[in-house]
């Protein structure tokens, strides 16, 4: 997919809106003001307050908040919008922003459910603007180097991901039905699909809450999919398991053909196995910071990003794959999981041009995987 490029320099940064400052648009805030690459125009949040607050805290008393993202976006000449609203708003704000000729860098989830994802993947064909999902983990060093490992593994049998930490929230994550998988496994399942450079094919859940839990829905979860080429991807995984806990990635085991790459999630991988053990050097930047810097490089250069809005879409496939299993007790497909969530965009979709978009797709998965996304995987 094209989309169109705006030239930009350290000499004359990219001129953005953060939407959203919530605890990571603070976060997001701080990367900002780090970036030679962009210069921030406004904050935008529905709590105006509250914008004026992170500006405040991040020594910057005159600049422009408002509760209107698009339209502070427009009074003070920004190029771009960073997205960093609550998954809900993810669909409506980026929506908008596109329509209103700016590209857009999202927090994940890409949006609330697959379908709205599906709708904005095509509100970004309709547009030719860029819609990039900041999957922070992705940017990992220690990811890449894991994966230049897998790479010489031959053939892989088995990928796991033990998750296991005690969190005590005390917010909404404690209320949601399924915490562990709709907030924090997404992450395990993007890195997966890029470890493998694979994508899902099936997916069997077991969702459960163990008797000791504080949290109202499912605390733990186990999930096995299918990967493209037969791979089994197994993620086990609890947000209230104390003692011996995991880092936040995770703890990781390849097991391949010709051996077996370990990764503690906080340290460099290691390989067990008789091949050339020399790593390929990892990305040159990390996390959120990483994600801004492809984002304005593929703004001036026009290649499309890893985490472009259709490559992005299958992690999210992949946790709403997980919850239906938990939910039907049955293996699920992700071609119907896809093809649930068009239908369903295709009937909610309210503007004719996105809808008329959305139903020229041949078929999801073909849309949202073209031979040049495989690349970025
Ligand atoms: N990459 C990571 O590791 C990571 C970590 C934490 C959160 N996140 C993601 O970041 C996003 C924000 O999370 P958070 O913890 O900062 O949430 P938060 O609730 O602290 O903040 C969200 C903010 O968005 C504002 N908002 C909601 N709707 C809006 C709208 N339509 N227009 C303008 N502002 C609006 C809210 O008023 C709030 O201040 C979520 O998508 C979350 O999943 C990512």
């Amino acid at each position: 997919m094209r989309f169109r490029t705006i030239p930009s320099s350290p000499a004359d940064p990219l001129r953005v809106v953060l939407v959203g400052a919530g605890s990571m648009g603070r976060a997001w805030l701080a990367t900002i003001a780090d970036s030679p690459e962009v210069t921030l125009t406004g904050i935008a949040d529905l709590n105006v307050a509250l914008a004026r607050d992170a500006a405040d805290s991040a020594g910057l008393p005159y600049l422009p908040v408002g509760a209107d993202a698009e339209a502070l976006a427009r009074q003070t000449g920004a190029q771009a919008l960073i997205n960093v609203t609550v998954p809900e708003a993810h669909h409506p704000v980026t929506s908008a922003a596109l329509f209103a000729g700016l590209p857009v860098l999202g927090e994940k989830p890409v949006a609330e459910n697959v379908s709205r994802a599906l709708s904005l993947a095509a509100a970004a064909e309709v547009t030719g603007e860029l819609f990039m999902v900041s999957q922070s983990r992705r940017w990992n060093p220690q990811l890449a180097a894991l994966r230049g490992m897998v790479a010489r593994l031959g053939a892989i049998g088995t990928v796991s991901t033990a998750f296991f930490r005690s969190e005590r929230f005390g917010g909404f994550r404690d209320l949601m039905a399924y915490p562990l998988l709709v907030d924090m496994a997404i992450h395990a399942f993007d890195s997966a699909r890029f470890l493998l450079r694979a994508e899902p094919v099936t997916a069997y859940c077991q969702s459960y809450n163990p008797p000791w839990s504080w949290f109202a829905g499912d605390a733990n979860a186990t999930v096995v999919f299918e990967m493209e080429g037969g791979t089994r991807y197994v993620y086990n995984g609890s947000w209230c398991s104390p003692g011996g806990i995991t880092s936040w990635n995770g703890t990781w085991r390849v097991s391949g053909e010709k051996g077996t790459a370990l990764w503690d999630g906080d340290h460099e991988p290691v390989l067990d196995a008789e091949v050339d053990v020399s790593a390929p050097a990892g990305p040159p930047y990390s996390g959120i910071a990483g994600a801004l810097q492809v984002f304005v490089r593929a703004l001036r250069t026009g290649e499309l990003p890893s985490g472009e809005v259709h490559e992005n879409v299958m992690s999210l496939a992949m946790v709403e794959a997980a919850v239906q299993s938990a939910t039907s007790g049955r293996l699920e497909r992700l071609d119907d999981v896809l093809e649930r969530a068009h239908a369903q965009a295709l009937r909610d979709e309210t503007r004719p041009d996105v809808r008329n978009a959305l139903a020229r797709w041949p078929s999801v998965r073909d849309r949202l995987a073209g031979a040049e996304r495989l690349g970025m995987l």
